[in-house]
């Protein structure tokens, strides 16, 4: 997959020196605390700080993560600006500091080579502390040469009130004899903030005060990161009011996605990118709200749809894009209704729909998955005919009732491409 750098400040002129001035020498304790930033928020601040406080720790050096290796994907914000963002929101705050160690690192990063680094700026007697999220004990022995790392830096891993720690102290138990580890488990404060929720509420043109520093919010506003100047921020505001923040996401990938694919297929750009936002505006609406506005627009629920009402999102959806979003264009409602069952002998807006649905950069790889993106950038109809296979396999075996369009769709695609 190639990798997108969504944003990238429109003035390359960072705000801090692209020189390390980070100095070390002369303390007993830091901790560092790696992470995207993607932009940091008040519960990294608040996280480093309850850290630093309960194991007197004298400096949590924050590291951003560089820029992703070529072929890992993703989509991320550019690690100067990540960096530059890091660095507004430590400044100030005694105790904090940043390090630019991965940010100028090319390719793989491997936790260990940054904590060598760091060890090496520091005085000899000096102790490094790492910390992470609880959950990342789990994992932390299929890192790279663990056993050294472990050897090299404790480890302080944190944990949100009401965590069960029965399971953590036993595996904190099992790293102390099987790799040496000094494990620590911090209790900190629950702060419901998500570099992801910032993102979004940005993209979707709404306030980030309160979220992150003042002068993290100034620079996102002040270099454009996360937003998008399309016309269509009203949409966007709307939906994230009433989607979950994964499917908010979600739909930014498939209107991002299929943007792209009507450029490869000569399609309108920003009629895909609609249908694409659009496409799960019913889905997060709950099952009685979902029931109380198929009556109120005559949505009819045919036997497969009573028995399946994930499926109901479609034709609702397309429903509510024309009387709440107000959309006339035939071409995207029909994208929206037929975006989970497909038809037979759909449009090339109706194809893009359904299939960027499967792959946009958000959404968990499966089998096939890859299969159906290299399809979908080649030949809709293969594409179609792969992924309506793939379907109605997966459902199959999971027992479900599969609905008449797509088995329909799907003999209608396999002629199609039998050159039938
Ligand atoms: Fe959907
Ligand atoms: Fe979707």
């Amino acid at each position: 997959m190639e990798i997108l750098l969504i944003d990238k400040p429109q003035d390359t002129a960072w705000r801090f020196s692209m020189k390390d001035e980070l100095d070390l020498h002369g303390y007993k304790k830091i901790a560092i605390m790696g992470g995207t930033f993607d932009p940091i928020h008040y519960g990294h601040l608040i996280t480093a700080r309850a850290v630093r406080e309960r194991l007197g720790i004298e400096r949590v050096v924050f590291m951003p993560t560089g820029n992703p290796p070529h072929k890992q994907g993703g989509t991320v914000t550019d690690a100067h600006a990540r960096y530059d963002m890091t660095r507004l929101a430590a400044d100030g705050e005694p105790g904090f500091a940043v390090s630019r160690i991965e940010t100028d690192r090319e390719g793989m990063s491997y936790t260990l080579d940054t904590v060598n680094q760091l060890s090496s700026m520091c005085d000899k007697k000096c102790k490094i502390y790492f910390i992470i999220g609880a959950d990342a004990l789990s994992e932390i022995t299929d890192w790279y040469r663990p056993k050294e790392l472990m050897r090299l830096c404790r480890i302080i891993a944190v944990t949100r009130p009401g965590t069960k720690l029965r399971e953590l102290k036993d595996r904190a138990l099992y790293l102390k004899n099987n790799y040496g580890a000094h494990i620590r488990l911090i209790e900190v404060p629950a702060v419901d903030i998500s570099s992801t929720d910032i993102r979004n509420r940005v993209f979707a043109g709404m306030s980030i005060s309160f979220l992150t520093p003042p002068a993290v919010c100034s620079y996102i506003e002040k270099n454009g990161l996360y937003k998008s100047d399309d016309g269509f921020d009203d949409i966007r505001k709307k939906l994230y009011l009433s989607l979950t923040p994964k499917r908010f996401l979600h739909t930014r990938g498939v209107a991002e996605e299929a943007k792209k694919l009507a450029a490869v297929y000569g399609c309108d750009p920003d009629k895909a990118y609609l249908a694409g936002l659009l496409h799960d505006c019913a889905k997060d609406l709950g099952r009685q709200r979902s029931a109380e506005l198929c009556k109120k627009y005559s949505v009819e629920l045919d036997r497969v749809l009573k028995t399946q009402p994930d499926l109901i999102h479609s034709f609702l959806g397309a429903v509510l894009a024309q009387k709440e979003y107000g959309v006339n264009d035939e071409d995207i409602i029909n994208a929206i209704r037929y975006h989970t069952t497909g038809r037979p002998d759909m449009s090339v807006l109706e194809k893009i729909i359904y299939l960027a649905d499967f792959f946009e950069p958000s959404r968990k790889s499966f089998d096939g998955m890859e299969r159906i993106r290299s399809l979908a950038y080649e030949d809709t109809d293969a594409a179609m005919d792969f992924s309506l296979n793939h379907t109605i396999d997966y459902n199959s075996k999971k027992n479900r009732l599969i609905h008449p369009l797509s088995l329909r769709a799907a003999e209608f695609y396999k002629n199609k491409n039998k050159g039938g």
